[in-house]
């Protein structure tokens, strides 16, 4: 059995506008087996982002195929999509994107209303055993306001978490982060890694790039 996560080939992306096509990604070939970390460097505008998004089925290629736990994304319904998105990816972004509204706990159950086949009164335990991994538990009824940067980022990776995705996709996870903040989020994601979740990340922090596994960069939409 073919331990590939997620199969990228020839993957491309062009970008339709009023001032004409641009070419974002060309010919990306990776493949990304289970249980790897991997940073993707590059310039900004080199394509980072719309990789991952294709990766998390934000977005779809326009050349190439990606396959992801077997299934080429192409053959599925926009329901067959939501529902491969919803379960297997977990997404952790730059700026966190909680609900300011919400409870830490509400916010990490958030994804679980998503999934029918979870209980509703399994929701809080789901949540706080995620809570619990990223050291928050004492956290769970304040407020995204009443922390600091890293521990925000800590709830949206527990958030992340708690559909225990496939691969857990970060954009930029310490971009907003000082360094001290910063170092206990790539703790988190190693920690993580190292208990069996596959890890992708866009960073342009270079220790971090440095302590994962494997670096791929990306230069004018190509792996260099
Ligand atoms: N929805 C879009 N429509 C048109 N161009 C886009 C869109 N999204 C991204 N781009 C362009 O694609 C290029 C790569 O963007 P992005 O993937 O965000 O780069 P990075 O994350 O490496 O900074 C940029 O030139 C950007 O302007
Ligand atoms: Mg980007």
């Amino acid at each position: 059995m073919s331990d590939v996560l997620i199969r990228l080939s020839q993957l491309g992306k062009c970008f339709s506008g009023p001032a004409g096509d641009v070419t974002v990604l060309k010919n990306i070939n990776l493949a990304i087996e289970r249980g790897e970390i991997l940073a993707v460097i590059g310039k900004s505008g080199s394509g980072k982002s719309t990789l991952l998004s294709i990766i998390g089925l934000l977005d779809n290629a326009t050349a190439g195929h990606y396959a992801l736990c077997d299934t080429d994304v192409r053959s599925l319904s926009h329901y067959q999509t939501s529902i491969l998105r919803n379960q297997n990816i977990g997404w952790v972004f730059q700026n966190f994107n909680l609900v300011s509204e919400l409870s830490v706990l509400k916010n990490v159950e958030l994804p679980l209303k998503y999934n029918k086949n979870i209980k509703k009164t399994d929701y809080k335990a789901i949540a706080l055993k995620q809570l619990e991994r990223v050291g928050l538990l004492d956290k769970q009824n304040n407020f995204p306001e009443q922390l600091s940067g890293g521990q925000q980022q800590r709830v949206a990776i527990a958030r992340a978490l708690v559909g225990e995705p496939d691969v857990l996709l970060c954009d930029e996870p310490t971009g907003n982060l000082d360094s001290e903040n910063a170092d206990q989020i790539v703790d988190l994601l190693l920690t993580l890694n190292a208990a069996g979740s596959t890890v992708l990340i866009v960073t342009h922090n270079e220790s971090l790039a440095q302590q994962c596994g494997r670096i791929i960069e990306i230069k004018d939409g190509m792996i260099v």
